[in-house]
């Protein structure tokens, strides 16, 4: 079994009285996808680090934790996270951290390259599909680890890591990263073909370069490391979390209202606001931030089809399917990465919506949803329902909440700051 659920399954539920408009600003905090390979990454530095701007998700708990148990020092503070990697001494995680979160095989490519031996067990994180760790493995097999695996649990040892040319088959977000991590300190030159160009990639980039390393080429399929000796701290602020930022935005369409969101770059959201506009909102894009206004009664988007950055991102489906479910006339979305990410359709057919899905593809004849007592099952699914049920008229609750806490902190707060009847319970 590789896909865990969540431990720490709370009984907690969110009441939401649905039907009121959205209005106010919301900071986006550090992307939580690019913040949990930064972590990985710091247990590299023979330094302290600073990374700024960070929300206490529980997946971000559960990465410093991982980093604690290897002899990490690291804590809250100043709105940010402070790491010191500096007397690292383990290389075996804890089995029950790393079957929390899928982020945990971050830490294979850093804790080789320090350590040159890792023992993980396989990663958990959302039951959103297969998510095998292949390309992770065969990337890093290329700069000379060997892998063994037993039961649960996967070890890897070299003695020393060699820079190669990597060609990747499919562009994996991870699997880029953790090669990335791997190749930093290698011996040469290390070239990734097929690499995922997803901006959380920039930012590993820019935070590795930003400790003395050499890394070019992200945000592009082609990825160049040349290998250093060693790491120095730094100070250094992730992006803003364009996931959490598509959230509010479609939140803001569907409920309608008038919601300035701050600290995310306006292109990294690009697909969500060509969309949003489509179904009828406006979306006024500026230095550092989106304005959304709505009128709350949007018409269908369309077709929607998840893909790889600059594409529409698979993380904003779960939401854009909820809003396409209220919106007027049909939409047709596709899921093309990751084959069990519709766990969220039952549960919008509780309110009433008119949804088939075939394979990886569902057609979503929009009308007006009901409330509805609603589980969430995984993170993005389980914030696309705190949404259909801000938008309905009328009182739904929402459990699971151990998903969402996974990537939204305290995401009640940041409804109600914006005028919404949600509370936690
Ligand atoms: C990252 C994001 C996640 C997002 C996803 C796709 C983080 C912490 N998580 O996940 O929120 O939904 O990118 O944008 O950044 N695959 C393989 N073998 C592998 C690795 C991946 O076949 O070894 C496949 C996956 O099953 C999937 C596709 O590649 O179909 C993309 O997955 P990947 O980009 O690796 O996603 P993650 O890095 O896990």
């Amino acid at each position: 079994m590789r896909n865990r659920i969540p431990s720490g399954e709370t009984n907690e539920k969110y009441i939401i009285s649905g039907g009121r408009k959205l209005n106010g600003e919301v900071r986006i905090m550090s992307a939580k996808n690019s913040l949990l390979p930064l972590i990985a990454c710091s247990v590299m530095v023979n330094d302290e680090v600073f990374l700024s701007d960070c929300e206490r998700t529980s997946d971000a708990e559960n990465m410093l934790d991982i980093v604690r148990g290897l002899g990490g020092k690291c804590h809250f503070d100043n709105g940010g996270i402070c790491l010191d990697c500096r007397h690292i001494n383990g290389h075996k995680t804890n089995a029950e951290l790393t079957g929390k979160l899928r982020s945990s095989v971050f830490i294979l490519g850093p804790l080789l390259s320090r350590m040159h031996r890792a023992d993980i067990c396989y990663p958990g994180g959302c039951d959103i599909g297969l998510r095998p760790i292949d390309l992770h493995l065969t990337g890093l097999s290329s700069l000379g680890v060997k892998f063994t695996s037993e039961g649960e649990r996967i070890a890897g040892e070299c003695t020393e890591l060699k820079g190669r040319e990597v060609t990747l088959p499919l562009p994996s977000v991870g699997a880029t990263e953790n090669i990335i991590m791997a190749a930093t300190m290698a011996e040469g030159r290390t070239v990734i073909r097929g690499a995922a160009a997803e901006p959380e990639i920039i930012d590993l980039q820019r935070f590795i370069n930003m400790c003395g390393g050499k890394v070019s080429g992200a945000g592009t399929g082609r990825i160049c490391v040349d290998g250093v000796n060693s790491l120095h701290g730094c100070s250094f602020a992730p992006s803003g979390d364009r996931i959490a930022a598509g959230t509010f935005m479609i939140g803001c369409a569907m409920c309608g209202g008038d919601v300035d969101i701050i600290g995310v770059d306006a292109a990294h959201v690009v697909s969500v606001t060509g969309l949003l506009r489509a179904a009828g909102a406006e979306i006024t894009e500026r230095i550092g931030g989106v304005r959304v206004k709505s009128s709350g009664n949007l018409r269908a988007p369309g077709r929607i089809e998840t893909k790889p950055y600059p594409g529409f991102p698979t993380d904003l489906q779960a939401p854009m399917t909820a809003l396409a479910a209220s919106a007027k006339g049909t939409s047709y979305i596709i899921e093309n990465l990751f084959e069990n990410r519709f766990r969220h359709i039952p549960q919008l057919l509780k309110m009433g919506a008119d949804i088939t899905v075939c394979g990886r593809a569902a057609t979503v004849r929009g009308r007006k949803l009901h409330p509805a007592d609603l589980v969430a099952e995984d993170l993005r699914g389980g914030a696309a329902l705190v949404l259909a049920a801000l938008s309905a008229d009328g009182t739904s609750t929402v459990s699971g909440l151990s998903h969402i806490d996974r990537g939204y902190y305290k995401l009640d707060e940041r409804f109600r700051a914006l005028g919404a009847d949600i509370i936690r319970m």
